[in-house]
């Protein structure tokens, strides 16, 4: 048993779908979360920008002495090379690893799309992750680039025309390509799932990242015995580069419920860009 905090971080907003689904699952973790909204977004700059933010980001969840660290953001996760996740001690889970594990039982043909950022996309991570589950595996990949400002915006009724048609113009590489299973290879897009589906029917499943890494996270936490098994509700504390208010504010929408606990700012350019050995 432990009862130190689980680390999540993302680049802003989007890693709180994934902190939604952790408290569904493990109502008793105590939980850190980071969101990096001075440099959002992530997913529009190179791997090597990508690899340094994320140091930091895990360096400043490390001095927060958190039990385990979960990537909530599938740009890192498909841009994190091993060798800098081979440096960490304790339990970590990216988003990609647990959708591609699902992506494929999910898949009855082995035809499966993935939408996400522009770096995830160009990454050809997802594909890769899935070819070595499922060597029948075909996958389609498209990086949706005007999702997260739209999504940050509030662009996300299903009834909203704008929302709709860029969607629309996105998806329909998949609509001849016969897949039957569609990653949301970015953890702001299950924000937008109901418009995504309503385009793709239901004959396409969609595979929710954090569902899946909370899963992950769990049975990684129940293997090393490091579960809170105290009865109490887990608290959450919040931490941003940028303004405490936009996120208290915004992020009720991506977390489900309204962010009463405090937001902290803290200086993230102040941790250092790698991780130590
Ligand atoms: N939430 C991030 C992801 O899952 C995307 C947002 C960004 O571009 O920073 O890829």
């Amino acid at each position: 048993m432990d009862t130190k905090p689980i680390g999540v971080f993302d680049s802003g907003l989007g890693g709180l779908t994934v902190v939604k689904e952790l408290k569904k699952i493990l109502p008793h973790e105590n939980i850190i979360y980071f969101g990096d909204t001075g440099r959002v977004p992530y997913g529009t700059r190179g791997r090597d920008t990508v690899v340094k933010y994320a140091c930091q980001d895990i360096n400043f969840l490390l001095s927060q002495n958190v039990k385990m660290i979960i990537a909530a953001c599938g740009t890192v996760s498909a841009s994190l090379p091993q060798s800098v996740i081979s440096c960490l001690s304790l339990p970590f889970t990216g988003v990609l690893l647990p959708a591609a594990q699902a992506a494929c039982v999910t898949s009855l043909n082995g035809k499966i799309g993935v939408i996400g950022t522009a770096t995830t996309i160009k990454s050809g991570a997802y594909g890769k992750a899935m070819r070595s589950i499922r060597n029948d595996a075909v996958i389609t990949g498209n990086a949706c680039p005007l999702f997260v400002p739209l999504i940050e915006n509030g662009y996300i009724q299903p009834d909203n025309q704008i929302i709709r048609l860029i969607a629309e113009n996105y998806l329909k590489i998949f609509k001849g390509s016969d897949i039957d299973t569609l990653i949301l290879g970015c953890t702001h897009f299950p924000i937008i799932r109901p418009v995504i589906a309503d385009i793709l029917g239901d004959a396409v499943s969609l595979i929710d990242p954090g569902e899946e890494t909370a899963r992950v996270a769990a049975a990684l936490l129940t293997k090393e015995h490091k579960l809170n098994m105290t009865k109490e509700p887990g608290s959450c504390h919040f931490y941003v580069s940028d303004s405490t208010e936009s996120f208290a504010e915004n992020g009720g929408l991506f977390l489900g419920e309204s962010i009463t606990d405090q937001v902290e700012r803290i200086s993230i350019e102040n941790y250092p860009t790698q991780l130590e050995q």
